[in-house]
């Protein structure tokens, strides 16, 4: 008796163990599935591999709310890029070469962390095209093999997880981070017309909102860039029409051209001095060749006071593209001054008890607040007129 009763003991000593380790690691593994199927359509990665997702499992009641979140990683404007793009390790142009990613911030299953989504069905939608999931030329260069379909590549996705229950919705949110911010603002609206009128459906885009702003040289020359891209992988078609039928398609690249004809209601989230743009739009080599703002973007405190001023009048720039969403106050947004890149991924920075906060909210909260429409939530911190380390 003894001993049956010992044995369940260091049994039920093992469980526990095994319990509290998962618990202090917390982090759940989401195989990647692959949709083979995808290729007959011609809805393929870069180098012609099939489409993939991660998907964990909704439960408790969660289970009829889904969270589609896009990967992000860049962009290819130039055939030449565009080949380097398949053979990149991390699989941003191939689903062969794809790493696990892992679920954490707004995909963390721990209810302390992510209270609004951590019971959803969420998903991550694997970035393969290098174009935001725009792109959609038929004909195939036989002497590069590069495939220029990411528009075919996200609506099979997107069919995929409707054919295992994503149809049934109650709530939908189509979220991602940079490139896959810029994919949650582009496709927000094509992403709700999946949905029966009956389904709370919305767009959060995080550290995506690329701002039509002039450089250090005092031009646009990252309009050539966003030119590039929507003319190589043949994006017009699928840029909102609202915007393409006033303005060249590579304009239409950018969030605050499209964002007025944008239906769904949406939630911009990014740092007024968001590193990705300061790098490659405000001081990108072509914009600062001498290089004089390098020492100054790598560590603020080598910022000399005219540097300074210049990050504050790209925060000015920022804000006023900002305002193209518009007053509507089923638009959300949540702009902070800290120097950093995508910000619901990271869990110090989505929830965590030192994660920025405006109106003593943290991002998580004000992003519930919002979907929930418990009540508006647009804030942009006004406190710290400086780009600042959080
Ligand atoms: C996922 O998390 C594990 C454990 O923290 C880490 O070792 C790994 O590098 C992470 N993977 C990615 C792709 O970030
Ligand atoms: C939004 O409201 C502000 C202040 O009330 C106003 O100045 C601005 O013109 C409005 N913007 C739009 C797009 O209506």
């Amino acid at each position: 008796m003894s001993k049956v009763r010992s044995k369940e003991w260091v049994k039920c000593t093992v469980i526990v163990c095994i319990l509290l380790f998962l618990k202090t690691e917390g982090l759940e593994e989401v195989g990647i599935t692959i949709i083979e199927s995808g290729v007959a359509k011609g809805a393929v990665c870069l180098d012609g591999s099939p489409p993939a997702y991660q998907l964990a499992k909704g439960f408790g009641d969660g289970v009829n709310n889904w969270l589609v979140h896009i990967q992000g990683g860049g962009w290819c404007n130039t055939v030449e890029d565009c080949v380097y793009r398949k053979t990149m390790d991390n699989g941003l142009g191939s689903s062969k070469l794809m790493p696990m990613l892992n679920f954490t911030g707004i995909l963390s299953n721990e209810q302390e962390q992510n209270p609004n989504f951590y019971n959803w069905n969420r998903v991550i939608m694997r970035y393969c095209d290098g174009s935001s999931f725009t792109g959609d030329v038929e004909e195939v260069d036989p002497a590069t093999n590069l495939y220029f379909r990411g528009a075919r590549v996200f609506n099979v996705i997107i069919e995929e997880l409707m054919s295992k229950g994503m149809n049934d919705a109650q709530n939908a949110l189509l979220s991602g981070c940079s490139a896959g911010g810029l994919a949650s603002i582009l496709h927000c609206d094509k992403f709700k017309g999946f949905f029966p009128s009956s389904t709370r459906v919305k767009c959060i885009a995080d550290a995506g909102y690329f701002a039509h702003v002039k450089d250090l040289s005092g031009e646009y020359r990252f309009e050539k860039y966003y030119n590039d891209v929507v003319t190589l992988h043949g994006s017009a078609k699928y840029l909102p029409s609202g915007c393409t039928s006033n303005m060249t398609p590579g304009l239409c690249f950018y969030p605050q051209f499209v964002v007025p004809y944008i239906k769904t209601p949406i939630f911009i989230l990014n740092s007024a001095y968001d590193t990705w743009q300061v790098y490659y739009i405000l001081s990108s080599n072509e914009a600062d060749p001498q290089g004089n703002f390098t020492k100054c973007k790598m560590d603020l405190n080598e910022c000399s006071t005219p540097q300074l001023q210049r990050f504050q009048d790209f925060r000015s720039d920022f804000l006023y593209s900002v305002s193209a969403i518009g007053n509507d106050s089923s638009n959300g947004m949540f702009i902070n001054t800290c120097y950093t890149h995508c910000q619901s991924e990271f869990q110090p920075a989505w929830s965590g008890n030192d994660a920025s906060k405006l109106d003593y909210k943290t991002i998580s909260e004000g992003v519930g607040d919002w979907f929930y429409e418990k009540s508006e939530f647009r804030k942009i911190d006004d406190e710290h007129k400086l780009p600042h380390y959080c």
